[in-house]
């Protein structure tokens, strides 16, 4: 599993990280440096590997700062497998002290994508042989003794040549329309059982289901555009060992896994420990052995969580990290702070990452044949009144920035189709007057705004 992706430099992560995400240093710097580590640690030999154990982050700071987007791009910049949870989600009547382990089971889906896509892509050129080779063999039969006559060399040269002649039909697309009749495979679900069971019980039925049922195959009509995709995913599920597979991920998900358990702060308890404090506490504690590293089980096999990395994130306005269970809090030894977004922050993020909002609604507008330019002091004014209406409402960080950029574009957004000739520049006279009476209106700047 030495994947090249886990080799980049903390300093070629945060490059990355930079990309999408304005500021923030010290949490891009924090989350590089333990995407690193766990390339140093594979590094290792056995014994010391086994020693080294991830350094967990706790990420503090307001909504809408980049916490969780920094998480996510991470993960997708690694090729880790990720998943985001809420930790307060455990709080919930039916998930209180029951399971907290479906987050490592979500992990290795997570994990099982991204190996399968490997492995697919490994069979790929493979597969579409087969699959070809089989629709052939389906359009060119081998004709039955009935039909042949005595002179076998004959026969095999003649139908040599319709092979030929239908390959290359075939590969010329000519025969895309042309119906066959194949046989396929029906797979029994095992529906009513996980139905039964839940997430806590689907572990190996699938599995066993399948090896106790005869397999159900049936001829169906098709067009051979439609038999080439069947017949191509079977042969990559032949091709791939469902075996190896599930190792591959499980292995991938105990290494490089990263589990983002968000809202952290909310299961800690903030009057004394009664009500819906004890299972805030009590979610802590189910918590803490699958941080500290334990054991579980999946349908694809057993899952140690000893070297997951977690990140955690919170806001904590009311409580702080040192009110989690002491035992938590030495499994988050790295602290970092997202600061408050600053109004040249909502520029940057209005123009600079990847993917910006005003590089999408220009992408989204040029699709009707609009062109939409964005003056800098527009930009500026934009950001300005994101930056007042979360001061004087709610401050929801730079999520203030889509409902203002709906609102702005509002009307081009309907108009665009009917609009025949294709220029908008977005200048300030523009903003203003489309956001300028609704921010000032308190009232209805939190509706809309
Ligand atoms: N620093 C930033 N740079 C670029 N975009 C940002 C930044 N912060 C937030 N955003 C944008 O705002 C959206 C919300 O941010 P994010 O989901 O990271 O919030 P959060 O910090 O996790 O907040 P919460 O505590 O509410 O979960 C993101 O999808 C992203 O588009
Ligand atoms: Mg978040």
């Amino acid at each position: 599993m030495s994947d090249t992706s886990h080799c980049q430099t903390p300093r070629q992560i945060v490059a990355e990280l930079d990309r999408f995400i304005v500021g923030q240093n010290a949490a891009k710097r924090a989350v590089a440096i333990a995407v690193r580590n766990r390339w140093r640690r594979q590094q290792l030999d056995e014994e010391m590997r086994r020693e080294v154990a991830p350094k967990n982050i706790l990420m503090i700071g307001p909504t809408g700062v980049g916490k969780t987007e920094i998480a996510r791009r991470l993960a997708r910049l690694t090729s880790a497998p990720f998943i985001k949870v809420e930790a307060s989600k455990y709080t919930e009547v039916g998930y209180y002290g029951r399971d907290v382990e479906s987050m490592v089971r979500e992990l290795v889906e997570s994990a099982m994508l991204i190996v399968r896509d490997q492995e697919q892509a490994a069979v790929e050129d493979q597969a579409k042989e087969r699959a070809e080779s089989q629709l052939l063999e389906i359009l060119a039969p081998f004709p039955t003794v009935s039909e042949a006559n005595d002179d076998a060399v004959e026969l095999k040269e003649r139908h040599a040549r319709t092979r030929e002649k239908i390959r290359a039909m075939l590969l010329a697309g000519e025969m895309e329309e042309r119906t066959v009749e194949i046989t396929v495979e029906q797979k029994t679900s095992p529906m009513m059982l996980t139905n039964m069971g839940g997430d806590q019980m689907d572990f190996d039925l699938q599995g066993l289901f399948e090896k106790v049922m005869p397999r159900n195959t049936s001829q169906r009509e098709m067009t051979v555009a439609e038999a080439r995709k069947i017949l191509f995913e079977e042969a990559c599920e032949a091709l791939i060992s469902s075996e190896k597979v599930s190792a591959r991920a499980i292995e991938l998900a105990e290494n490089v896994g990263i589990v983002f358990l968000d809202e952290i702060d909310k299961v800690v308890a903030t009057d004394g420990g009664r009500g819906a404090d004890v299972s805030r506490q009590g979610v802590q504690r189910d918590l803490l052995p699958i941080v500290e590293g334990t054991t579980v089980q999946t349908k694809y096999g057993y899952v140690k969580t000893d070297h997951i990395l977690f990140v955690a994130a919170g806001a904590f306005h009311k409580v702080s990290p040192s009110d989690l269970m002491p035992e938590l809090q030495g499994r988050f030894p790295i602290r970092v702070e997202l600061t408050d977004l600053t109004k040249q922050d909502f520029v940057r993020i209005l123009t600079e990452p990847r993917g910006s909002l005003t590089k999408q609604y220009a992408a989204l507008m040029d699709a009707e044949g609009v062109k939409v330019t964005f003056t800098p002091d527009a930009i500026d004014a934009l950001a300005g009144y994101a930056f007042e209406v979360n001061q004087k409402s709610q401050n929801i960080g730079a999520r203030r920035l889509y409902t203002i950029m709906e609102r702005l574009l509002e009307e081009l957004s309907f108009e665009s189709p009917d609009m025949k000739m294709g220029d908008v520049t977005i200048n300030p006279a523009y903003v203003e007057e489309r956001l300028d009476t609704l921010s000032r209106d308190e009232d209805l700047s939190q509706f809309i705004l």
